[in-house]
């Protein structure tokens, strides 16, 4: 087998698992006798090198660049969150970027680039790849689990710990003082971290913008409903989740606050015109928001995503080894197995999701995991 120039970049929004991903591709491509070159920042990391402000040669990293320096050889990638190699990048490029982009690719003389983003950036990439004509193969990793084309990315596993760890660690705190705890979770357009993590998390309330993109009169009437009856049949505490999709009267609130401040208006207004009861919240109750952001992404990846991450990376070498020339892959999970599909099918079904949806792979309403939390009588906002 021939040896091989390999690039590596992680771009959009960091995740846990990514080092991990890195790790795996070290370790394999290194015992190929292969050279990888870490692309910092994105595909930014082209453009330094086009402009000259870096020596490609200084770009070469191997299984023991990141030795924690005294500790024997002791490598950090595999255990590590965020991405050694930055994720910084802009979101919008501007078209004579792309020249200076595919320059720098070629005066690295890369056979083939491994990219690892989410959505966005893979579109992004894939766009670049078709025009400087690279091999490609792309990895799927975001706390928001929405890339088509693929049962699991990498990060999702460790979010949905991190978030219902946070519900568990909530619930002790709401019961001492009989309050509802409000707490948005990232997911940009997508529920699916909001949904899992919710379910795991003990939570009784979720609301996902698959299911409610707005919150209205509705939603806010049925959620005191909601807390009305546990308070009446159950206990005296509850936990509210949103997704930060789901909007509320503007961008510049975030929902969680929105809907406090609702379920605080309507309780008031049952109260004073004295319909109370089983509708209206009837008294007097105390709710605090807790707004995740992002300590949802930088937890030390769970083993389920070190896993997965480890796995992605070493089936993407093999991809390398396999494919001859002109190809861009994703490596995915299906059925319980690591496999590869060609890129330009993902971003095809990508592209017909986004037409009429803000997001590629979103909750499906009919899916089992709603069908878990509903039987479970968690309110789902229907
Ligand atoms: O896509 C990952 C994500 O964490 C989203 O869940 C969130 O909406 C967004 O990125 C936050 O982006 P930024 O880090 O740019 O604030």
């Amino acid at each position: 087998m021939s040896k091989k120039r390999v690039g590596i970049l992680t771009s959009g929004g960091d995740c846990p698992g990514l080092n991990a991903i890195l790790y795996a591709v070290l370790k394999y491509a290194g015992s190929l006798n292969w050279t990888v070159y870490g692309i910092a920042n994105g595909t930014d990391g082209f453009i330094d090198v086009a402009l000259g402000r870096i020596d490609p040669e200084d770009m070469r990293i191997d299984e023991h660049s990141f030795d924690i320096p005294g500790q024997k050889g002791m490598g950090v990638l595999l255990f590590l969150s965020g991405s050694v190699l930055g994720c910084r990048g802009k979101k919008q490029r501007e078209p004579q970027e792309d020249e200076l982009i595919c320059q720098g690719y070629q005066k690295i003389q890369l056979d083939v680039l491994i990219a690892i983003g989410g959505d966005g950036s893979l579109e992004i990439i894939s766009e670049l790849a078709q025009k400087g004509n690279w091999n490609l193969v792309a990895i799927p990793k975001t706390i928001d689990n929405d890339v088509p084309g693929t049962e699991r990315v990498v990060g999702f596993d460790t979010a949905v710990e991190v978030v219902s760890d946070a519900l568990y660690n909530l619930t002790f705190t709401a019961a001492s003082h009989d309050r509802i705890m409000l707490v948005q979770v990232m997911g940009r357009d997508a529920g699916h971290l909001a949904l899992s993590a919710g379910i795991a998390g003990g939570a009784d309330v979720i609301l996902l913008p698959e299911l409610v993109p707005v919150i209205n009169e509705r939603i806010v009437s049925e959620t005191c409903l909601k807390i009305a009856h546990i308070r009446q049949h159950k206990r005296k505490f509850a936990l509210i989740v949103v997704a930060e999709g789901v909007q509320g009267e503007s961008q510049d609130e975030p929902s969680a606050e929105y809907l406090k401040r609702q379920l605080q208006q309507y309780s008031h207004l049952h109260n004073s015109t004295g319909a109370t009861g089983f509708y209206g919240l009837g008294e007097k109750i105390e709710i605090r928001v807790t707004i995740l952001g992002h300590l949802t992404r930088s937890n030390r990846p769970t083993a389920s995503d070190r896993l997965l991450a480890t796995a992605f990376g070493i089936k993407a070498i093999e991809v390398i080894a396999r494919e001859k020339d002109n190809f861009q892959r994703m490596v995915i999970l299906q059925e319980g197995q690591i496999r590869d599909r060609p890129l330009a099918e993902v971003m095809s079904e990508l592209k017909a999701a986004k037409s009429h949806s803000a997001c590629a792979s979103p909750v499906d309403p009919d899916g089992f995991i709603v069908q878990v939390a509903r039987a479970l009588g968690i309110y789902l906002g229907n």
